[in-house]
């Protein structure tokens, strides 16, 4: 699967653009400040309805413009061609489209176009909240089995209701709380499984980029699980109507990394944490090919960010490995494809003064 063309509008300083990337790599270099952070943000808002950079899709949209609109053309491997659009008025109202058709969640976007995102901040899937590690996982797992988007769905909104029955003290309590533990070993197992297949390939990525050795990698489900989901509710029932919400299940799940019993956050440097999630992402896409076919479009910003010249090679390599697409932004395109012997492979994109032009 691959983006072939993409066209954005009203996006942060860039001018209108329409590009057409190739299958391969496409390295976009440009000096800072000049838009390469905001085209990886935009082909990642396409792909998801939200930015990395922004909690406001608003700050995405140039200053004086009235809306940003995006737009790409997403082609399978079986031939299939999908059309994506995203706009988001000034005034605040966004429209999400799949082939000219209103779509009401960012789902259908996520399906036709996966991109995984490696950045100057990954380092923080390792050592962020465990918020990040859970977002992690469900990534892979709503990728690899069909039927996890509604499944997380329901676990969402059943948590929310099963929330609002303790603060309230509704009757509805007894029932939610059975919903809730019946969705909740879903999204546990299909999580579970998902570790469980992220091993190997997880193993063969850090011997790829080196430097991080003898990781643990321990699925925490966010409840004792001597008990069953049910008595562990039964028995946190005061504890949970006197704080309001929930303690134990899937919300409340960790991805743990241990290095000889350590935290990875706590005895790894901050390079070394950005290469373990590299192979963590790495790990990820190789699973997703695995089992769809197809990876993902990876888009890395700023490839040089955090890493030494040694492992800005292996993980370049590492990813022209993975035979996918690739979108990659540098501010010296020399010390991305210094010593690369597929440097020629390369389509580069020069982005000055807000024109981004093949180069
Ligand atoms: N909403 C916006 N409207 C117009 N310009 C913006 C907006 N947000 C950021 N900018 C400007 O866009 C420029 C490009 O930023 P960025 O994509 O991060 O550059 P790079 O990644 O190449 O260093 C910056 O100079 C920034 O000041
Ligand atoms: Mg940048």
């Amino acid at each position: 699967m691959i983006l072939r063309r993409f066209q954005a509008q009203g996006l942060r300083n860039l001018a209108p653009l329409e590009l057409s990337f190739p299958p391969r790599v496409s390295l976009i270099h440009g000096s800072n400040g000049s838009g390469k952070t905001s085209l990886l943000e935009a082909v990642y808002t396409l792909a998801t309805g939200r930015s990395f950079r922004s909690n406001r899709l608003a700050s995405v949209l140039n200053y004086s413009a009235e809306a940003l609109t995006l737009f790409g053309e997403v082609v399978h491997d079986s031939g299939r061609v999908l059309r994506l659009g995203v706009t988001r008025q000034a005034s605040g109202a966004g429209v999400l489209k799949v082939d000219g058709e209103r779509v009401s969640s960012n789902r259908p976007l996520a399906e036709a176009l996966p991109v995984l995102l490696i950045h100057p901040e990954s380092m923080n899937l390792i050592m962020g909240s465990p918020e990040q590690r859970r977002r992690f996982l469900d990534w892979g797992v709503f990728h690899v089995e069909q039927h996890f988007g509604s499944v997380a769905t329901t676990f969402r909104r059943t948590l929310d209701h099963r929330n609002a029955a303790l603060r309230t003290r509704s009757r509805d309590l007894e029932s939610w709380t059975r919903q809730f533990a019946v969705v909740a070993e879903q999204v546990h197992e299909a999580r579970e499984q998902y570790v469980e297949r992220l091993r190997l390939p997880l193993q063969i990525a850090l011997e790829q980029l080196q430097g991080v050795a003898g990781v643990a990698v321990r699925y925490q489900p966010g409840w004792d699980r001597r008990r069953t989901l049910r008595e562990a509710l039964a028995e946190q029932l005061e504890l949970d109507r006197q704080s309001g919400f929930t303690r134990s299940g899937p919300q409340r799940a960790e991805l743990r990394f241990d290095i000889e019993g350590r935290k990875a956050s706590e005895c790894l440097s901050r390079g070394q944490q950005k290469v373990l999630a590299c192979a963590l992402l790495l790990a990820q896409n190789a699973l997703l090919k695995q089992s769809r076919g197809s990876g993902a479009v990876v888009l890395v910003d700023d490839l040089a960010a955090e890493l030494d010249e040694a492992h800005r090679q292996r993980l370049a390599s590492a990813l022209m490995d993975q035979r996918g697409q690739i979108l990659m932004t540098a501010v010296e395109p020399e010390l991305v494809l210094n010593g690369l012997s597929f440097a020629d492979e390369i389509a580069l994109f020069h982005v000055e003064q807000g024109e981004i032009t093949p180069s």
